[in-house]
């Protein structure tokens, strides 16, 4: 432990891979979300569709990995179960942070958005999508339940599997996907010692306002 306590304490790293001047900030945070998303799926990046999501509800503050499966104009796309914990608190409050994170590329995207359901349809269009296991799994998780063992889970894996026999999956009414409608960005460039590039954009009545803030 004393070791690791050590080792924590005195990592390091140079951050120094790229810039982000104003000039590569254009004026539409969506493009430059897009090239960023872009160059880490390009990468040999595990998991670059990752994102941290945080809620706020009932005086706490949660968050957990989730997956983006879609983005535009609109906003980001990600599916889950709509009575986990985080379902839960989202139904509380719409309100979410999202925070992309890429090492290797030496970048953060941190986001505000509201957040509320997608239309059942498009819900339906990626369920359907899904490999048939993660289909059956999603009848079988009862997302964030607390669950008395792996049998328990395995059991109703196996059941559902043995209903579905032969036919579609359908797409649970409790399971579906979320449209984060984001009013905030801020880009984060790892510089050289620690003199990070930080450009932030807001959303004011239609206009995106672009500033720079301190590292
Ligand atoms: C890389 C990664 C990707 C994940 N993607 C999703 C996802 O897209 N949807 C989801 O519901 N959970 C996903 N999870 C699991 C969540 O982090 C979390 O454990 C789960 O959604 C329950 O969270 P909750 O109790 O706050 O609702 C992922 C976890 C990891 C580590």
């Amino acid at each position: 432990m004393k070791e690791t306590r050590d080792k924590v304490k005195h990592l390091r790293r140079d951050f120094d891979r790229d810039t982000l001047t104003e000039a590569q900030t254009p004026e539409n945070p969506l493009e430059l979300f897009g090239e960023w998303l872009d160059e880490a799926l390009e990468s040999e990046i595990k998991d670059p569709n990752a994102f941290v999501l945080s809620t706020y509800a009932n005086g706490e503050v949660d968050s957990r990995v989730v997956l983006i499966r879609e983005f535009s104009e609109e906003g980001i796309q990600f599916f889950t179960n709509y009575g986990s914990q985080k379902g839960k608190e989202l139904a509380e409050n719409p309100q979410a942070a999202i925070n992309f994170f890429w090492a290797d590329l030496d970048r953060q995207i941190r986001i505000k958005a509201r957040i509320e359901k997608l239309d059942e349809a498009i819900s339906d269009d990626y369920f359907n999508s899904r490999p048939r296991e993660s289909q059956i799994g999603a009848w079988a998780s009862q997302q964030s339940q607390t669950l008395g063992s792996r049998e328990e889970l395995e059991k109703r894996v196996e059941e559902y599997a043995a209903q579905f026999e032969g036919k579609e999956v359908p797409r649970p009414e409790f399971w579906g996907g979320y449209l984060a409608k984001v009013y905030a960005y801020e880009f984060w460039q790892g510089r050289e010692s620690r003199l990070h590039d930080r450009i932030v954009y807001e959303s004011k009545d239609g206009n995106w306002l672009k500033k720079r803030l301190y590292p």
